[in-house]
């Protein structure tokens, strides 16, 4: 992500209200299941980093770590991909019960192939997901993702976009999210305690 804080602030109170609405939703036992607020996930229909057409369906008995931004990002995404992909190791055998996938946010530059020779740099386990136009932007909307193209001075663009790894259970519901300054550690002995069943969805 390139840092533009001023344009990030509506978003940012947007999903703080989401956030805080799931927060206090999820604290509030005696609301009927059927009564959600807006709920981050949803249905998707994509391909993978071999072309292969992939949906949410194939991942359910997995935790999906799932994080969106594109393979040209000069900071942010690279440093968030290497904190997911340090986390699975970390977590040893563990792993194997955890998908961390990556959404491009700008699919007309990834690729399969592109997002292929990108994630090879953050370990095996890694599945990138791209679409047409219309499918990213239906899965950036389940997400509460923002992204907007920048123009580069000298030509080309940048994508701003949001900052948020979520944490998505194996009957795919949102379980709670991260960003990168949790680091690699942390991140998985967070993911340790929602696999024994022992999260704090805080
Ligand atoms: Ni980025």
């Amino acid at each position: 992500m390139i840092r533009t804080p001023l344009a990030l602030v509506p978003y940012l109170i947007a999903l703080a209200a989401v956030i805080g609405g799931l927060l206090s939703y999820a604290g509030d036992r005696s609301v009927g299941a059927s009564q959600g607020t807006a709920a981050i996930g949803g249905p998707f229909a994509l391909a993978d980093q071999n072309g292969a057409p992939r949906t949410d369906k194939d991942f359910r008995g997995q935790y999906l770590l799932i994080y969106f931004g594109y393979t040209f990002c000069p900071d942010v995404c690279p440093t968030t991909l290497s904190v997911m992909g340090d986390a699975m190791e970390k977590l040893g055998p563990l792993s194997e019960r955890v998908t961390p996938v990556f959404v491009t946010v700008d699919p007309a530059r990834d690729t399969p192939k592109v997002l292929k020779a990108y994630l090879k740099s953050f370990g095996p386990r890694f599945v990138g997901l791209t679409g047409s136009a219309d499918a990213i932007a239906k899965i950036s909307r389940e997400y509460a993702v923002y992204a907007a193209k920048e123009p580069l001075q000298g030509g080309g663009y940048a994508m701003t976009h949001s900052n948020t790894i979520y944490l998505m259970g194996p009957n795919g519901k949102f379980l709670t999210h991260y960003d990168e300054a949790i680091g690699p550690d942390a991140l998985a002995v967070k993911l340790k305690d929602q696999i024994a069943g022992t999260g704090n969805p805080a």
